[in-house]
């Protein structure tokens, strides 16, 4: 059993590596920009809350945000590991993970921050889409399909861009990491159980590092 929390900035990688060690470990990926864009769709009144503070580039309130992780972590698929990508951001969501899970005797094994350069995130998130059937993440320029228009993994020739992805809300969702997020790196390196990673080399590269400190 491994527990794994991807830290790093909007773009960074955190979804791509996270769905990556799913798969290599065989444990589960929680993603809580997942979970409230899952909210948002079904029209639920966490999502009702949540959805034009995500438009805005904002961060959702902590008390909402952790009581869904609490209930989430709590689910018995858990019980044999899991990656966190976006969880915790702020100073208050990382002090309650560590009530829970001390409370619930969980260990935490690794902290993996994911450094990469602001302005090149812009080029990134702007450029991302994903499979709409099966959910399979792309890029225009660095991860297009194989064929043209046709999902690698499903076959589906449907695709979706996420509504906050133009420049302006990444802006805002950068300022947000740098105000709110950066400062549980230290709150993580402090307790020295913090590994990075480059995350500006491509994407295979950066899987291999992170390999390395899960091994
Ligand atoms: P969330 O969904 O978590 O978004 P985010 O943190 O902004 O992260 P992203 O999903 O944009 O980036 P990523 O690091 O996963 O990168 P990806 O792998 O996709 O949160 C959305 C919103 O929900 C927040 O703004 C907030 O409002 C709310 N929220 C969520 N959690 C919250 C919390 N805990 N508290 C409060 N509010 C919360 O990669 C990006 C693109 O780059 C892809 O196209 C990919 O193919 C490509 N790529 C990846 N790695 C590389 C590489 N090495 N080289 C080249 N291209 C690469």
């Amino acid at each position: 059993m491994t527990n794994i929390i991807l830290l790093g900035p909007p773009g960074a990688g955190k979804g791509t590596q996270a769905a990556r060690l799913q798969d290599n470990l065989g444990i589960v990926h929680i993603s809580t920009g997942d979970m409230l864009r899952a909210e948002v769709a079904s029209g639920s009144d966490l999502g009702e809350q949540a959805k034009g503070i995500m438009e805005s580039g904002g961060l959702v309130p902590d008390d909402l945000i952790i009581a869904m992780i609490s209930k989430r972590i709590s689910c018995e698929d858990c019980s044999g590991g899991f990656i966190l990508d976006g969880f915790p951001r702020t100073t208050p969501q990382a002090e309650a993970l560590d009530e829970m899970l001390a409370d619930s005797g969980i260990v935490l094994d690794h902290v993996i921050e994911i450094r990469v350069d602001d302005e090149a995130m812009i080029q990134r998130i702007t450029g991302r889409f994903a499979c709409a059937e099966c959910g399979a993440g792309y890029h225009d320029d660095f991860h297009p399909p194989k064929e043209d228009g046709v999902c690698d993994k499903c076959g589906s020739e449907k695709f979706v861009r996420r509504a906050d992805d133009d420049e302006d809300t990444v802006r805002s969702r950068l300022q947000a990491y740098h105000r709110q997020t950066a400062p549980i790196i230290s709150y993580y390196s402090d307790k020295g159980g913090l590994s990075s990673v480059d995350g500006m080399a491509d994407i295979d590269e950066v899987t291999r590092e992170i390999c390395k400190i899960t091994g």
